[in-house]
């Protein structure tokens, strides 16, 4: 509720012109650093999620700091997905756009089973092209996406428009 939002906006520090000059980054490090705080967002995943997910996807690399977490206390698995060329196995991988160029993003081909539902983890949703990616990869080996959750929405970057029909879950939303 309103009560955790507030925590998890006060443990939210944002950062001008980080990575360049004109934005405003939102470190979500005093959150990870604040047990109490920590333990309570993945609380509120659970009571949502627990029962309903067979996997969490974490996306590297801040979305394997949670959703890490989150795979452990629903007492399912995780499975990350990873930029480009970093996993030894067979991958499927998805290219999606940036502000400036492309990345490339993978998971494992056996990493997920046809029928799994899974839990897409990350920190952050901005433009969406990440979690939207992720979603692909998931879809890709016959899984299903159970739902997305972020920390944080930046909704004046629109993310949730790349992601239609998904259950996308966000504990804070910043609107400008
Ligand atoms: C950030 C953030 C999300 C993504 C959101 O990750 O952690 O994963 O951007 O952006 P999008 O919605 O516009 O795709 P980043 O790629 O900076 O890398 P990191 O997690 O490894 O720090
Ligand atoms: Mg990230």
């Amino acid at each position: 509720g309103e009560e955790l939002r507030q925590l998890v906006a006060s443990r939210l520090r944002a950062i001008p012109d980080f990575p360049e000059p004109g934005v405003v980054f939102k470190d979500f490090t005093p959150l990870l650093r604040d047990p109490a705080a920590s333990r309570a967002v993945v609380a509120d995943v659970v009571r949502r999620r627990a029962g309903a997910v067979d996997v969490v996807v974490g996306i590297e690399a801040r979305g394997f700091i949670l959703g890490s977490v989150m795979a452990h206390a629903l007492g399912v698995g995780f499975v990350p997905v990873r930029k480009a060329g970093k996993l030894p196995g067979e991958t499927h991988r998805v290219s999606y756009s940036l502000e400036y160029g492309e990345a490339v993003i993978e998971m494992h081909q056996d990493a997920l089973q046809p029928g799994d539902r899974v839990l897409v983890v990350d920190d952050v949703l901005a433009t969406g092209g990440t979690a939207a990616a992720c979603c692909q990869l998931v879809e890709a080996c016959g899984a299903t996406v159970a739902g997305v959750e972020v920390v944080l929405e930046l909704a004046f970057l629109h993310g949730r428009d790349h992601l239609p029909g998904y259950d996308v879950v966000s504990l804070l939303v910043d609107e400008a």
